[in-house]
Parts: C-alpha cells; structure tokens; sequence
C-alpha cells in the first residue's frame, strides 16, 4: 500500500495553507484533530531518523542564515505558483553576505 503524502500535504480542501510557503505552521506540534502532515510517516512505520533529521538540518540552515542572506533563485514560492510536485535537487540558492 502507498500513501501519497502530498494528497494530505497540498489539499487546498482542508489545509488553507496548501500552496504557500508556511513555514509558521510547524512552531507549534499538530493535534490529532488538524488535517496530518506527515513528512516522516506516522504510526508503526515512523521514521527513526526524523529526530536526527530535524536537529542536523535546523542548526545546519542556521548556521547558513546567520552568516548569509539566502535568495531562491530557482524557484517562486509565490502562493499558486508552486510546483505540485518538487525535485529537491532543482532547488538552486544565491548566498550574500549581509550589508
Ligand atoms: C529528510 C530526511 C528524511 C525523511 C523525509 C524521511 C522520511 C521517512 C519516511 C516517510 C519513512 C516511512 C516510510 C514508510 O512509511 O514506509 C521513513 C522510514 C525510515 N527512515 Fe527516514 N527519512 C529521512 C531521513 C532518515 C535518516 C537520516 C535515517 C537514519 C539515520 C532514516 C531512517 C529510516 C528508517 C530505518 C526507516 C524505516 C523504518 C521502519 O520501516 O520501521 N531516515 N523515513
């Protein structure tokens, strides 16, 4: 069985957020009763990684944004312009030093 995550990620039906660069939405866990977003599974087959995932990543991004100011070039994160679908390995970022 497949589970389509982005049937649950990008359903303008019950998440207001589903095609817009929301970042805000992960400050605070999700309850039971929100629409689920599960970028690591859920349940029994939960990623064991997630954890290590989510703590490599949050200080390697900080690190970056606190020594840089970071512009998407590749892409628009513009409401109804984003791709349905993303190749993680498009994304192409320009790096600044901040004035
Ligand atoms: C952005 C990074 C990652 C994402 C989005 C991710 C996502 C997922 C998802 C969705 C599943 C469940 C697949 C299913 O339902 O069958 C899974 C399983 C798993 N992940 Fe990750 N993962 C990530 C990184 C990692 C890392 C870094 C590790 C190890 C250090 C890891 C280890 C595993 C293992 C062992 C399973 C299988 C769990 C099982 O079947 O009991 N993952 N991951």
């Amino acid at each position: 069985m497949l589970i389509f995550a982005p049937f649950f990620h990008r359903d303008e039906r019950n998440l207001d957020f589903a095609h817009s660069f929301s970042p805000e939405i992960w400050e605070e866990p999700r309850t039971r009763d929100q629409w689920p977003l599960m970028p690591f599974s859920a349940g029994t087959a939960i990623c064991p990684g997630r954890h290590l995932v989510l703590l490599l990543t949050s200080n390697f991004l900080a690190e970056i944004i606190r020594a840089k100011d970071v512009t998407l070039t590749s892409h628009s994160l513009e409401p109804g312009s984003m791709p349905g679908l993303l190749n993680n390995f498009t994304l192409e970022f320009e790096l600044t030093s901040p004035a």
